[in-house]
């Protein structure tokens, strides 16, 4: 088994899976103000040192993905961030994507920028103990969108992200992500979802990745956040399900669902409905953001100094997607008292 293959692995089994705090500053500053706290270094760390040592870590998280500012940060402790990180056996991850930037040709559409210098960004990260990365496409969906040009500029460039990511020894995640905004139904974000993936593998192969050493993070099939339709959680479970069968490579050994502006309990619920179908050799898993942060930083943005209950309220969300990840997680147990 390949270095890169062993990582991927150690990152989604065992019912573990990861802890996006990859926001950049702007984003953090958005969910900092939301709850009326200062967005500075300081504050940063303090919110993002109080996850990483929390005793959930252990059991539920096999990754951890940082932003460029937090890997080079220091804890009140004298640890470095990836020491701490990597002191609950958890792999330390980086996002070196630059952001989705305006598409020229296509002006309202994005392709995700970040390719110049990676090479030795790479270098510099593998240095400072980053074994996994990210890199994050993002398609609109509407009457026009995506076009053919999103979809492939986008590909290509998670493409070159991804050969250089294991030029360097670290192992690529892979995120297209089918944003949820918008009117259609379930049977849209299927057909789109469908066609960038497969496009994305078209690339990764001309690239000659190593698939076994990848790992994908897509979002889940969903009707659009303003559609009138009902859906149910199994209908979102079949669909998601053979999208991945019909379009990634059965060498992907993990699937890492981002949440995209579902709330906690809906990506909780859709990933554990998903795993108690799954019919594939994938592990299916988590790799949330804001669903394993929101009720935490509400918590915190309370609670300043209260470390202890801050991290029960994030052990208890680390461990009901954990559940979720082998079918075992139940909702009216889902709660949580300090
Ligand atoms: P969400 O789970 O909040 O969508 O974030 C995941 C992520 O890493 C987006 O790039």
């Amino acid at each position: 088994m390949t270095d890169l293959h062993q990582i991927a692995l150690k990152i989604v089994s065992n019912g573990k899976g990861i802890l996006a705090a990859d926001e950049s500053t702007g984003t953090m500053t958005k969910r900092f103000d939301a709850i009326n706290v200062e967005s500075n270094a300081e504050n940063r760390l303090k919110f993002r040192e109080t996850l990483f040592s929390s005793s959930g870590m252990k059991d539920y998280i096999g990754g951890v993905i940082l932003y460029d500012e937090t890997i080079k940060q220091i804890t009140n402790n004298g640890i470095n961030i990836p020491d701490l990180i990597k002191s609950s056996g958890s792999v330390v991850g980086i996002k070196v994507d630059s952001g989705a930037k305006s598409l020229a040709g296509s002006a309202e559409e994005k392709v995700t920028e970040g390719l110049d210098g990676l090479r030795e960004r790479f270098k510099e990260y593998y240095k400072l103990g980053a074994r996994f990365t990210k890199w994050r496409a993002v398609y609109n969906i509407t009457e026009n969108f995506p076009t053919t040009l999103a979809i492939k500029s986008n590909a290509h460039a998670l493409a070159r992200y991804a050969a250089l990511a294991q030029e360097a020894n670290i192992v690529p995640i892979i995120e297209p992500e089918v944003l949820m905004d918008g009117d259609h139904d379930i049977n849209k974000c299927f057909e789109v979802t469908s066609e960038v993936l497969k496009v994305c593998y078209e690339e990764l192969y001309l690239h000659n990745l190593d698939l076994k050493g990848t790992i994908l993070k897509p979002n889940m099939i969903l009707p659009g956040s303003s559609s009138s339709s009902k859906t149910s959680n199994d209908e979102i479970a079949n669909l998601t399900l053979k999208c991945l069968k019909m379009n990634v490579p059965e060498e992907v050994p993990g699937i890492a669902f981002l949440s995209g502006g579902q709330s906690e309990i809906e990506a909780t619920k859709n990933l554990n409905e998903i795993n108690k179908i799954n019919d594939t050799n994938f592990l299916i898993t988590f790799s949330y953001g804001r669903a394993l942060q929101q009720s935490t930083l509400s918590y915190w943005g309370k609670n300043q100094d209260d470390f202890a209950n801050t991290q029960t309220v994030f052990n208890h969300r680390a461990k009901m997607n954990s559940l979720a990840t082998s079918g075992n997680w139940i909702e009216n147990k889902d709660k949580i008292i300090i």
